[in-house]
């Protein structure tokens, strides 16, 4: 059955389930393993894990937590191609397809797509392909 509520514990399920995707996937495990390590378990991990679960919570349920900034990390992770956030959202899709009701997954999606799409843009990833 389909989630068609969001709250605490069922971020979590999903930003768990999401990572460990990642972890296994051979474009984005490389920025992940650089910067936190390849075991989701660890502290580094930990830490992250519970950012994003924060961060999906602000962005959802309009939950206070999460304080931080989004894009600062992103500038400090290597090479990014818009293949890399296409892959990203792909991912993304697939969890959150695969837990929520179709409504709920999408508003997952559209907060993740517009990210990512700025994300792009502040990175100046479409100009360099275009050189
Ligand atoms: C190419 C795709 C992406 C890669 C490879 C990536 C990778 C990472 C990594 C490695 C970190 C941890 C950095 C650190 O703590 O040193 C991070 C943090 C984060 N990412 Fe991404 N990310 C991607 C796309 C996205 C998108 C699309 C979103 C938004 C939906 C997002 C949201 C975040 C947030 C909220 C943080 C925590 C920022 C903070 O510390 O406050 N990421 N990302």
């Amino acid at each position: 059955m389909l989630y068609d509520t969001v709250d605490r514990a069922k971020v979590e399920e999903m930003v768990h389930r999401f990572y460990a995707d990642v972890l296994k996937d051979d474009i984005l495990s490389p920025y992940f393993t650089k910067a936190l390590g390849s075991d989701l378990k660890s502290g580094k991990w930990h830490e992250h894990l519970n950012t994003l679960i924060g961060f999906w919570l602000l962005m959802m349920n309009a939950e206070i937590g999460y304080k931080g900034d989004p894009f600062p990390p992103h500038a400090f992770l290597g090479q990014m191609y818009r293949e890399t956030f296409e892959r990203w959202l792909i991912l993304f899709k697939n969890v959150v397809e695969g837990m929520f009701v179709p409504e709920i997954a999408q508003k997952f999606y559209k907060k993740a797509d517009i990210l990512a799409e700025q994300f792009i843009e502040n990175l100046g990833i479409d100009e360099e392909e275009e050189d």
